[in-house]
């Protein structure tokens, strides 16, 4: 029995890709590879020595799907596959909510049709919105958001608790991220975003090659200790980890579950800056700007449901995910090479 990952090409995919098979799991990735490259799975292939099976296909092409669930012994999905710039969601909405929402809905259907009712699902922090208080729980307000992605994010999670509701049989995993950055310490995947970075990991990286003059930072009077948003950053490699421990509550008959994966400590911008620098030993020239639209003040996890239910819980600090980072974007100054 395989698993089958949508979306298994990308940042977050890939790194999880490595765990499974790390961890004995047979693997089916598919991608339409619309935001990422074949390269980063040969890297994969390169890190754990296993091949790594792969479909390039679309999880909108309900014939494809139907002919990969004919040919795999698929037992669970887990699901990255989807569109992520929020910029680009507020211009492209039709774009985000067809590719995002259509394709779920396609795969969920195939899915249930070959009788495959086990789900992993990427959600996002961005469900709470600008939150009330932090840290956030699971049981924290899930906000309206305030562009497409978010949006889509919120309904997936919908659609897919009221499909467990009406279909007991279906164990889906809805899990929270926080901010995901660093890369393998191997540095051979890590994250590769087209043209200039939204993200303030990458950013920063490409400040570091010589690819960005200065960082631009987004505001330094929001009521946080420094004046500057804090986040909750989380090193993929962790959280990739997150999702072997989602199998196992799977295959517990788990029902609707929904975790928090997030370290549960918020950095600033700033604090971002000096550790990124202390890695490295790579000065980051910075300048203040004006607040980024849509951008909130502070937001960080509780993240304590997933270690007490999962077992699960980040391992690795700041320093390291700055480190990782690092490693991946100095062996890769131009990512996989388009
Ligand atoms: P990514 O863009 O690197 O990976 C997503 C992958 O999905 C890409 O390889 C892309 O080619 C593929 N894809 C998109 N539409 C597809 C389609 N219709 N059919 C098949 N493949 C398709 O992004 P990521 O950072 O690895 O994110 C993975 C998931 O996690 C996404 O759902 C994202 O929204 C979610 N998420 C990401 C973050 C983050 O900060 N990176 C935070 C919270 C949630
Ligand atoms: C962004 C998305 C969010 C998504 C998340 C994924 C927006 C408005 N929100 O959130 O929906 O789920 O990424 O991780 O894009 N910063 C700078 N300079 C930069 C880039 C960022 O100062 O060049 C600051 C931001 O103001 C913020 C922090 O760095 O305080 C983190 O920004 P970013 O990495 O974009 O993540 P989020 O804002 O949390």
């Amino acid at each position: 029995m395989a698993i089958l990952v949508t979306g298994g090409s990308g940042f977050i995919g890939s790194h999880t890709v490595v765990e499974l098979q790390e961890a004995g799991y047979e693997v089916v990735v598919i991608d339409n590879l619309s935001n990422s490259t074949e390269k980063s799975l040969k890297r994969v292939e390169e890190i754990t020595g296993k091949s790594v099976k792969f479909y390039k296909l679309d999880i909108r092409d309900r014939e494809g799907l139907n002919e990969l669930f004919e040919k795999e012994d698929i037992d669970s999905c887990i699901h990255f596959a989807g569109l992520k710039a929020v910029g680009e969601s507020v211009a492209k909405p039709w774009e985000y909510y067809e590719n995002n929402i259509g394709g779920t809905l396609t795969l969920v259907d195939v899915m249930r049709q070959h009788g495959v009712k086990n789900m992993i699902f990427s959600s996002s922090s961005t469900v709470y919105g600008d939150p009330d208080s932090v840290p956030v729980t699971e049981e924290s307000p899930v906000k309206k958001c305030t562009n497409p992605y978010g949006s889509t994010k919120s309904m997936q999670e919908t659609i897919f608790a009221d499909i467990q509701h009406a279909d007991p049989e279906w164990n889906i995993v809805l899990l929270r991220y926080f901010n995901p950055i660093g890369a393998h310490p191997s540095g051979k995947i890590g994250e590769d975003p087209n043209g200039i970075p939204n993200n303030l990991m990458p950013y920063i990286t490409q400040v570091a090659v010589g690819k960005q003059p200065f960082l631009r930072v987004f505001g330094n009077d929001y009521p946080t200790p420094d004046g500057t948003g804090v986040r909750d950053y989380i090193h993929v490699v962790d959280l990739a980890k997150g999702h072997v421990k989602a199998l196992e509550r799977i295959k517990a008959n788990c029902g609707l579950a929904v975790y928090n994966l997030g370290t549960g400590r918020g950095y600033s911008v700033l604090e971002i800056v000096k550790n990124f620098e202390e890695a490295s030993g790579v000065k980051i020239p910075y300048e203040i700007q004006a607040r980024r639209p849509g951008d909130i003040a502070e937001n960080y996890s509780d993240a304590s449901k997933a270690e007490r239910e999962m077992g699960w819980k980040a391992e690795k600090g700041i320093l390291e995910m700055c480190a990782d980072s690092w490693n991946w974007q100095k062996n890769n100054p131009d990512g996989y090479g388009k």
